[in-house]
């Protein structure tokens, strides 16, 4: 690759030093983790088609002001975004009971949620990520209440559009996870949506058969993730007319599994 500074190397993600100051370059891998690591593999083409999700879902949400840190798509793989103190917490929405929700408390996975909850996790790989709950944000000074203010009130119009943006493609948006950052003006920060929005981090299940279109089918081994990806991909709009889309055949996994 190029000669350009490495900042910072996640999982699923690479940030480069931008073209100009409070710029960064964001680089999708197609490398995937699940447990916190502990699996690990690589979804093909998934850098490709979460990057072109993304920039589609971050793109919408600024034109409903909804602020974002993407900037524009740079290529396949790689977006400029704007730089910013990223808020150590992750920003999970439910609006149906699946995962850890449903381990945790004992509730069916598929449960419609009475009403969307807001839940947060500290973003802190060493200790896994653990939930939290607004005292500890508080106390500990993760960020001040009128950030976690801005930020509910941000998550929520997300929950609302995206919800809305999927359920007109036959997808039900289950859950998601959000991050946040501070773009500094001068002495004030402002706090703007972070990251990505992509099947990596949301719960997307079709609507007639309930098929999982999302990361739970690497996560829980279900085979097809890139034709999954594809297809949210597809139904949003995103695949290239005219070239031949692989038909979503999730059916044939289930078979391969014997289920
Ligand atoms: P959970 O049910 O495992 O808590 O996950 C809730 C949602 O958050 C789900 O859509 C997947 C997403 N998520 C991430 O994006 N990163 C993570 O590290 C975890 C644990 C969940």
């Amino acid at each position: 690759m190029s000669r350009r500074r490495q900042i910072y190397e996640g999982k699923a993600k690479i940030l480069y030093e931008g073209p100009e100051p409070g710029t960064l370059i964001q680089y999708f891998k197609d490398d995937a983790t699940a447990f916190n690591a502990q699996k690990k593999g690589t979804i093909n083409g998934k850098g490709v088609l979460n990057n072109r999700i993304s920039e589609h879902i971050f793109t919408l949400l600024s034109t409903i002001g909804v602020p974002t840190h993407f900037i524009r798509r740079l290529n396949m793989r790689e977006q400029l975004i704007r730089q910013v103190e990223i808020i150590p917490i992750e920003v999970v929405v439910r609006n149906v009971a699946a995962g850890s929700i449903s381990t945790r408390l004992g509730i069916e996975e598929g449960t419609q949620l009475p009403r969307t909850i807001i839940e947060y996790y500290l973003k802190d790989d060493a200790l896994g990520d653990p939930l939290i709950a607004d005292e500890h944000i508080a106390c500990f000074g993760w960020a001040s209440q009128e950030e976690m203010n801005d930020i509910a009130d941000m998550a929520i119009r997300v929950n609302d559009f995206l919800c809305g943006l999927f359920a007109a493609i036959g997808i039900r948006l289950v859950d998601f996870k959000l991050e946040f950052g501070r773009l500094w003006e001068n002495d004030f920060a402002r706090v703007i949506l972070a990251d990505e929005i992509s099947p990596d981090g949301c719960r997307l299940w079709d609507m007639a058969s309930g098929e999982k279109l999302d990361k739970d089918r690497f996560r829980r081994d279900l085979g097809g993730e890139a034709e999954a990806y594809q297809e949210v991909a597809r139904r949003l709009g995103l695949m290239p007319e005219g070239e031949a889309t692989p038909v979503l055949d999730l059916d044939s996994h289930r078979k391969k599994r014997g289920k």
